[in-house]
């Protein structure tokens, strides 16, 4: 007879888990005095970090890119839905909660400059968090700094620690503000923007770090941009982002190569080569793009101004999310004939 194994489950739910995820979040902002001006600044939006994977979610500007990342980093509140970190649904009620929660995910923003205190050195920046979430003092604080000028590349870290802000170029500041936010020791970055301030020359140096990052720190990070051409450089998944809401997510190969929205073919096309998008398209300037009105008041896709296939039913009901292939959604009323243009 044949020895019998016991095969212990293999705990695959454990590791597939996601490390920060949103379900079905909404945040809706009052406008103005009137009762009925409401405006969904993010609207019904899922989304899954996964340890050691890039997501990216692309958009222009006004798409609630920034106000997806403020959900996720518990500093705006969704109107509903839910944020889940590690399995578990958050509550951000106060600075208490709020710095515990930091502590796991961090967040970077565009302007590395802004987030800098021009009176301090780069040194005085990082100690605080290391003393704070790590409780260093001492030589093994010294050390820990060193580690993390490392980790960004800013060698030898002695040489950067005992400068100010301004005596550093925008890569390095940028690189500065990562190392802060490695401090805390993050299993999740939330990145907003990170390059698009920066020279075009470095912009690339900055999303290599970050992709370096995530492959030895294990990092879940969330790639904000408006640029497709890089959320292809440094995505696994890309999420595309209309007026608030998901309209195309998928693969970054797959959205890339078959996008399937018009709107992600309209970003698409207005990056100039597919295949080298990369260089090219990272020096453009958001305005470059064709920038329309979002109409986010509509009950139907909020596209539809912009559209070249809106229809009736385009105008009354939005679309529902369709697999257009394996891991691949989109929302559009027009996939074949959009595909097809
Ligand atoms: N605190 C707020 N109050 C009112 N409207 C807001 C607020 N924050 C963002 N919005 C609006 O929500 C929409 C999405 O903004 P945002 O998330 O910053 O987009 P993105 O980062 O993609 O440019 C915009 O129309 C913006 O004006
Ligand atoms: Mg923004």
């Amino acid at each position: 007879m044949p020895e019998t194994v016991e095969v212990m489950a293999w705990p695959e739910q454990e590791q597939e888990r996601p490390v920060l995820r949103a379900r079905s979040v909404s945040r809706r902002y009052r406008l103005g005095r009137r009762r009925d001006g409401v405006l969904d600044a993010v609207k019904d939006v899922s989304i899954d970090l996964y340890r050691g994977k890039v997501l990216a979610v692309v958009g222009e500007s006004g798409s609630g890119k920034s106000t997806l990342a403020k959900l996720l980093a518990g500093r705006e509140s969704p109107t509903s839905g839910l944020i889940e970190l590690e399995g578990s649904a958050i509550k951000v009620r106060n600075q208490r909660d709020f710095r515990q929660y930091k502590r796991v995910v961090q967040m970077i923003f565009q302007d590395p400059f802004a987030s800098l205190n021009p009176v301090h050195t780069i040194g005085y920046h990082l100690e605080r968090p290391v003393k704070i979430h790590q409780g260093l003092s001492g030589e093994e604080l010294k050390d820990q700094l060193a580690f993390l000028m490392d980790q960004v590349r800013l060698t030898p870290g002695s040489r950067y620690l005992s400068k100010y802000p301004h005596e550093l170029s925008g890569g390095q500041r940028q690189r500065v503000s990562i190392a802060r936010a490695l401090a805390a020791r993050p299993s999740v970055l939330l990145a907003d923007e990170p390059v698009s301030m920066l020279d075009v020359s470095i912009r690339l140096e900055i999303l290599a770090l970050l992709d370096d990052l995530r492959t030895r720190l294990g990092l879940a990070v969330l790639y904000i941009t408006h640029d497709i051409a890089s959320a292809r450089y440094l995505g696994d998944d890309i999420v595309v982002m209309y007026a608030g809401q998901v309209v195309e997510r998928g693969a970054a190969e797959e959205v890339t190569q078959r996008p399937s929205h018009p709107y992600t073919q309209l970003l698409i096309s207005s990056s100039p080569d597919p295949d080298s998008m990369i260089t090219t398209a990272l020096a453009r300037p958001e305005s470059s793009m064709h920038q329309g009105t979002m109409n986010p008041s509509t009950t139907g896709c909020p596209f539809v101004v912009r559209c070249p296939f809106a229809d009736d039913q385009c105008r009354s009901e939005y679309p529902p999310s369709t697999a257009v292939g394996l891991g691949h959604w989109v929302s559009c009323w027009h996939i074949e004939e959009a595909r097809h243009d």
